[in-house]
């Protein structure tokens, strides 16, 4: 029996990107999927999910900062399947610009995203973990902001930061009740929004953005979106069962060099 088997799982920001790496992921673990994304291309991933891997999915075309969208994507996601074992708070935003320049628009929506956006998804999904006696979330912080940052980047790293703040919050306020709360903190996958920030970084040559970033990660590459499904889906399966309010780095080391000329 797989991991995941007869899970039900809702993923946000599952579209692309990691979110639908980790959409996958949970597929080929048996999971049940409601796929939630701002853009409607979710409802063609959920699709390809359901082709490739022969597990029920559905799509919800749903904005993360709205409180409402996300409860009518649980209720989804309930009436579909009858009930959320697990949820994955992934959508996220990063807007690249020097502090001073960083409009008041770009915060607003780093916020919104990030940080109101767990929160919704949370609030929308704990209600029936709690009837049905217990579930698992795993949100997607960063390494960014909360251990390492690099310029331009104050708000995205404020609100991945704020992350591991609410994963430890809800880990304690739930573990009673059975629901684990953990965060997963990736380095750098190549994504539609890593390529937008590469590109954003150096427009004459974006790629050279990637090679030089792979360059100063120990194992020389970034990471596959399925790479960070994996850790999501041990997250998010009965395996996990004693962690809670656990901040796990997947990284490839990028974040253990202590200095590039020391003993190379
Ligand atoms: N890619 C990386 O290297 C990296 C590193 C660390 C953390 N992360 C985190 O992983 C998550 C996914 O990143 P990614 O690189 O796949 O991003 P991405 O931009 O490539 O994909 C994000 C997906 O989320 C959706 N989305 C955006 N705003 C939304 C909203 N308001 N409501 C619902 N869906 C929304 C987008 O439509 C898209 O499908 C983010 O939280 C990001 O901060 C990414």
């Amino acid at each position: 029996m797989s991991k995941l088997n007869g899970k039900v799982a809702l993923i946000t920001g599952a579209g692309a990107g990691i979110g639908a790496g980790i959409a996958k992921t949970y597929a080929k673990y048996g999971a049940k999927l409601c796929l939630v994304d701002a853009s409607p291309i979710v409802e063609e991933t959920a699709a390809k999910i359901h082709d490739a891997f022969g597990v029920e999915a559905i799509g919800v075309v749903a904005d993360v900062s709205k409180a409402d969208q996300l409860l009518d994507a649980a209720a989804k996601a309930k009436e579909k399947f009858g009930r959320i074992d697990v949820a994955c708070c992934n959508a996220g935003v990063c807007r690249l610009s020097p502090f001073e320049e960083h409009s008041a628009e770009d915060l607003d929506l780093t916020i919104n995203v990030n940080i109101k956006g767990a929160w919704n998804t949370c609030k929308a999904v704990i209600p029936y973990m709690l009837e049905q006696g217990g579930g698992a979330i795993v949100i997607a912080s960063s390494v960014t902001g909360d251990i390492v940052v690099d310029p331009g980047e104050a708000s995205y790293a404020m609100s991945k930061a704020a992350l591991v703040g609410l994963t430890k919050a809800l880990a304690v306020e739930y573990a009673a009740r059975n629901i684990r709360v953990n965060c997963t903190q990736l380095g750098y996958a190549r994504t539609p929004m890593t390529e937008k920030m590469a590109l954003e970084s150096c427009p004459e040559d974006p790629e050279s953005v990637f090679t030089e970033m792979a360059k100063a990660i120990p194992m020389r590459r970034l990471a596959n979106p399925t790479e960070v499904g994996e850790l999501t889906a041990f997250l998010g399966s009965d395996e996990a069962s004693y962690l809670t309010g656990s901040q796990v780095v997947i990284d490839g080391g990028s974040t253990l060099p202590e200095t590039v000329s020391m003993g190379v």
